[in-house]
This record gives C-alpha cells, sequence and structure tokens, in this order.
C-alpha cells in the first residue's frame, strides 16, 4: 500500500478531513481534501461534518478549527509546526492601548495564539482585514500582532487612527528588495504578486497584494503569462495547476517557511493512526474570548 493509500484508508476508517495551507509540501497538498488560506480554512473548518480534522498548517490554524469547533478532534501532525510571528505581542502593550484610547478596537490577525486573540476584540486574516477594519465603529485601531499588514491595512482606511506593533513574519519581512529588483529588470512583463506580509519596499513594488488565495486567483484570471511572486514558495504548487502554461518567478533567496515544511506524510500517517497531537486548548476563559473574536471575523465578511 502506498503512504497516499494507506492515508485514504484511514480517513475513512476515522470519519477524517484533511484542511490543508498552500505553503505546506506540494505532496501533502496533493492529499488534501481542502487547500487554502487561512480564512478559508477556519471556515471550512466549521462547515465540515466530521468528526476528526487532521489541519496540515502551523498551531495557530488548528488552534482556531479547535477554537470554532471544541466538539471536534483536530490532529497536527507536528506539535512544533509554529509561526514565530504568533506570539509576537505583549500584553502589556494591549493594556497601555486601552489605557489610553477611550474607543479602541484591538484587531488581531488570525497568526496569533489563543491568548493573544482573547486579548482581542476581532480577528481577521490577510484575505478579510481591510474590509473588517473598515466596518468596525471605533476610529483607534491598535493591530497586532503584524506591523507590515498594519501598514498596509492602515494606508486602505485612512480615516481610522492606527497604533501599531512590532510583530512581523520572518520569511515575508527578509525578502530583498533587490532580488525582486533584479528579476523585474529581466522579465519586464511580469506581473508582481505580494503577501501583504511584506514590508513597505516590497510592496511598493507590486501590482497586486493579497492573500495566498487572492495571488492565486489573480494568477488564474490575469491575461499576463509571467509572474513575480512574494510570498512563501509552497504557494507554487497551487499557482501552477491554476495556470499550467504560467512561468512563476520567486526570489533568488527562496521564501521557506520552516514550520510549514515540517509536515509531512509521514506524520499524518502517524496521527491518523494513533489519533496523538491532539490539539488541546487552555483556560475556558481565554477560550471563550477567542473564540468570541474568530466568530465576530466569521460573521462580519
Ligand atoms: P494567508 O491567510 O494569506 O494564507 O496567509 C497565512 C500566512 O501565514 C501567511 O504567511
Ligand atoms: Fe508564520 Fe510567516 Fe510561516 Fe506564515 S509564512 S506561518 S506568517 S512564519
Amino acid at each position: 500500500m502506498t503512504k497516499q493509500e494507506e492515508i485514504r484508508r484511514l480517513k475513512e476508517e476515522k470519519d477524517a478531513v484533511i484542511l490543508a495551507h498552500y505553503y505546506v509540501r506540494p505532496e501533502v497538498q496533493e492529499l488534501a481534501d481542502y487547500i487554502g488560506d487561512s480564512y478559508y480554512l477556519s471556515k471550512k473548518a466549521v462547515e465540515l461534518p466530521h468528526r476528526t480534522i487532521v489541519f496540515c498548517g502551523v498551531s495557530f490554524m488548528g488552534e482556531s478549527a479547535k477554537l470554532l469547533n471544541p466538539q471536534k478532534t483536530v490532529l497536527m501532525p507536528d506539535t512544533r509546526a509554529d509561526c514565530p510571528m504568533a506570539h509576537m505581542v505583549t500584553r502589556e502593550t494591549v493594556e497601555r492601548a486601552r489605557a489610553q484610547y477611550e474607543d479602541l478596537a484591538v484587531v488581531c490577525y488570525i497568526n496569533s495564539t489563543a491568548e493573544i486573540k482573547a486579548w482581542s476584540d476581532v480577528c481577521v486574516t490577510s484575505a478579510n482585514a481591510v474590509q473588517i477594519v473598515k466596518n468596525l465603529p471605533n476610529k483607534n485601531i491598535l493591530f497586532i500582532p503584524d506591523r507590515n499588514l498594519a501598514h498596509f491595512v492602515a494606508r486602505q482606511v485612512p480615516e481610522k487612527h492606527f497604533i501599531y506593533n512590532e510583530g512581523f513574519c520572518p520569511v515575508h519581512e527578509h525578502m530583498k528588495e533587490q532580488e525582486l529588483r533584479k528579476l523585474k529588470e529581466q522579465h519586464p512583463e511580469a506581473k508582481v504578486l505580494v503577501h501583504p506580509e511584506c514590508p513597505g519596499e516590497i510592496l511598493a513594488l507590486a501590482d497586486y497584494i493579497g492573500s495566498t488565495s487572492g495571488i492565486i486567483d489573480y494568477a488564474k484570471n490575469s491575461p499576463a503569462s509571467t509572474f513575480i511572486i512574494g510570498t512563501e514558495s509552497g504557494v507554487s504548487y497551487a499557482l501552477q495547476q491554476a495556470r499550467e502554461d504560467a512561468l512563476f518567478l520567486f526570489p533568488e533567496t527562496e521564501p521557506v517557511c520552516d514550520g510549514m515544511k515540517r509536515i509531512t506524510l509521514d506524520k499524518i500517517i502517524d496521527v491518523l493512526a494513533n489519533g496523538s497531537n491532539e490539539m488541546m486548548l487552555g483556560d475556558d476563559r481565554t477560550n471563550l474570548a477567542a473564540e468570541k473574536a474568530l466568530t465576530r471575523m466569521i460573521g462580519r465578511v
């Protein structure tokens, strides 16, 4: 039996469904039941009837799925698959802003721990952040943890006052402007598609800025046939499937998310066979508050 056959057999036996983010290894995306960006995956986790979800992504993704579905079993193929940005804000930052601004909304990127979500009023993803912030009644916005996404949103919503936090994604933060400029010079006809976790100097080079799904949709519907991609290189699998005819170019220093790459077929087999690495939540009060921020996001888009 191949690994793929073994996973299919175990899925049926355990009434399990496999959700995967676009940054995981191609062989994992190939066998996943649903692949998507963070927003799509959190919605899918709620809609699907299966008793067990195998979440092929980093821990905040599995944790969000569990917060939204406490009655379901969420299995993580590798418990060490983490997103460093998900921890990059302190409680003091939030408390200081709350004390300073009476009408403050704390807007939390889904790339955050349950504890951080619990300090917040509403969650967002890169696919819905602009829309959600625009519709908030509050004038003052503390956007955590990602400073780059915060600045991107602030530019689209100039009527609000933003307070920033110094979190960032190491993969997008360290993308080299010079490498993208070089690709642009070599391929002047190419469209440049980038993720809003990139710093401003990278965003300034872009024809389109959006979530991983947004980038894939743009390429799917574009008349162009060469694209320079400013996000984690795992998206190349879905991009190439969407546009077999097109050329997708990535920066010379390949943007790789180590957490996402920890997920392998062997680890999926292991958690399905043994029911191991079940996502567990912390205390009830934190869960309730974090779930409220997540549900508010899903109800608003
Ligand atoms: P998306 O929601 O756009 O898929 O982004 C998730 C992420 O972690 C980007 O680094
Ligand atoms: Fe976190 Fe960056 Fe990896 Fe996305 S690419 S999961 S933001 S470390």
